[in-house]
């Protein structure tokens, strides 16, 4: 029994589906003192765990580990982690070190890259190596649901797509990481993670303070995704889910996602049996005990909007701004009948890219893999390196008890050469 991260709606929602038919969930008492209650659609909105990520995955292991808020320009409050230095301790904590930001997916927090035991996880690596390790939590998620004016029971706080990370939250975070630092970053993200770096650049963004990317299981392109739940997830969301949740959260521990699945799974030609290979490739090295941890922090809210946005992708082939699925909107909105595509020709072409890839990978296909490295084809020789890995899925290249050796290494090494 395996769980995913990051990525795309479906993967997630096997998830849920997994933790609904295996462990289904009673609300705890909220901790932090600020209980959530019950979001917009009736579903009961999972309380925060006792302490933040710093708390209860970093400085357990015996590393420094530093909270801030970063508020974007639209108002969201963004938590993110800085581990400074390496356990070893190590020279003036993080003052001339390299920093690094790490970036997770869809439905899961920063928790994910610090779910294995550490001398396993990225970003302790990466610590442990010399670097200034950076960690963002994508708004929405569960230490991430604030906002200068918006609480997150009213509708319009969930009013998002991936267009506002790509405008938002990641400007927001480079600039803070810049200001903080006064070095250009290294940047890992992990699927949505590498499709709102990819398109900030290619609108310009980022560019002055990116010193390099590694990108793994990239997401850009979605059309060759051809699992049947998956395809037909995305069929629903931008078909009938937005009657069935509003545009607003989609909480995936609430009971109208819940029914939603229940739904989806009895489709002609699903197969919900072995819902993790189903959704997310094999995922060849998972540990138990991290799958166990994982279901007690993941999976996390988004907006609804932000799947309607991805399935959009998955659907039409391009990589495109939110499509509102009317001409007359779109003009007001964009002054054109179509959204404004992200073009990546405009990804500058001596940027140092790392991306590692897999040949099980059911959301990131390797045929839309290959669509991305063709519209990179013209990158500067020497500035693009690609990594295949045959045997991994999308959530090995997390979670994976090899990843160190297989994936992790090379990052480590190419960030290095970037010095
Ligand atoms: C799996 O995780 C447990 C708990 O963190 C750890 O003790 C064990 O060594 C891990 N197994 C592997 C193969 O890494
Ligand atoms: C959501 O934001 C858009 C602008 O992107 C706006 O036109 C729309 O009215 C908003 N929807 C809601 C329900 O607030
Ligand atoms: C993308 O940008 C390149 C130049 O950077 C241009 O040649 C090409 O026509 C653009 N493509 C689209 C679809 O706008």
């Amino acid at each position: 029994m395996v769980m995913s991260v990051g990525g795309f709606p479906s993967l997630a929602l096997g998830c849920f589906l997994l933790v609904l038919a295996v462990e289904p969930r009673v609300a705890q008492g909220s901790s932090r003192g600020s209980t959530l209650g019950v979001g917009g659609d009736g579903g009961i909105v999972a309380p925060p765990t006792a302490a933040g990520i710093c708390a209860s995955s970093v400085t357990i292991h015996g590393y420094q580990c530093q909270e801030f808020d970063v508020v974007t320009q639209d108002g969201y409050i963004l938590n993110v982690q800085r581990i400074p230095e390496g356990r070893a301790g190590g020279s003036g904590g993080g003052t001339n070190k390299q920093p690094v930001l790490l970036q997770h997916g869809v439905l899961v927090d920063g928790m994910t890259w610090l779910l294995n035991p550490p001398e396993q996880d990225l970003p302790l690596i990466l610590a442990d190596n010399g670097f200034d390790v950076w960690i963002s939590n994508t708004r929405g998620t569960q230490f991430s649901r604030r906002h200068t004016s918006l609480d997150p029971t009213n509708p319009d706080f969930w009013n998002w797509s991936w267009d506002e990370l790509v405008a938002f939250d990641l400007p927001a975070v480079f600039d803070f990481i810049h200001g903080k630092t006064g070095k250009k970053i290294d940047y890992v993200g992990h699927s949505l993670g590498t499709l709102t770096v990819l398109a900030s650049l290619s609108e310009g963004r980022l560019v002055d303070k990116l010193q390099s990317a590694a990108l793994l299981s990239p997401i850009a392109y979605l059309s060759h995704m051809t699992t049947a739940l998956g395809v037909t997830a995305a069929r629903a969301f931008v078909g009938e889910i937005t009657t069935l949740f509003g545009l607003a959260e989609f909480n995936p521990k609430g009971e109208p996602v819940a029914n939603f699945l229940q739904a989806l799974c009895a489709y002609p030609g699903v197969d919900c049996y072995d819902l993790l290979a189903a959704l997310t490739g094999k995922n060849c090295c998972l540990n138990v005990s991290t799958v166990d941890l994982f279901l007690e922090n993941e999976p996390q809210s988004t907006s609804t909007r932000n799947l309607v946005h991805l399935s959009q992708t998955v659907r039409d082939g391009v990589l495109a701004k939110y499509d509102y699925g009317n001409p007359i909107f779109n003009v007001m909105h964009y002054g054109g009948v179509w959204p404004p595509v992200y073009n990546l020709s405009n990804i500058p072409r001596d940027l140092p890219i790392f991306l590692s890839y897999g040949g099980r990978d059911a959301l990131s296909d390797t045929r839309d893999v290959e669509r991305l490295l063709d519209s990179l084809k013209l990158h500067d020789v020497g500035k693009l390196t690609v990594q295949f890995v045959e045997d991994y899925a999308h959530a090995d290249f997390i979670m994976g008890v090899n990843a160190k050796d297989m994936v992790y290494g090379q990052v480590l090494s190419f960030f290095k050469n970037q010095q």
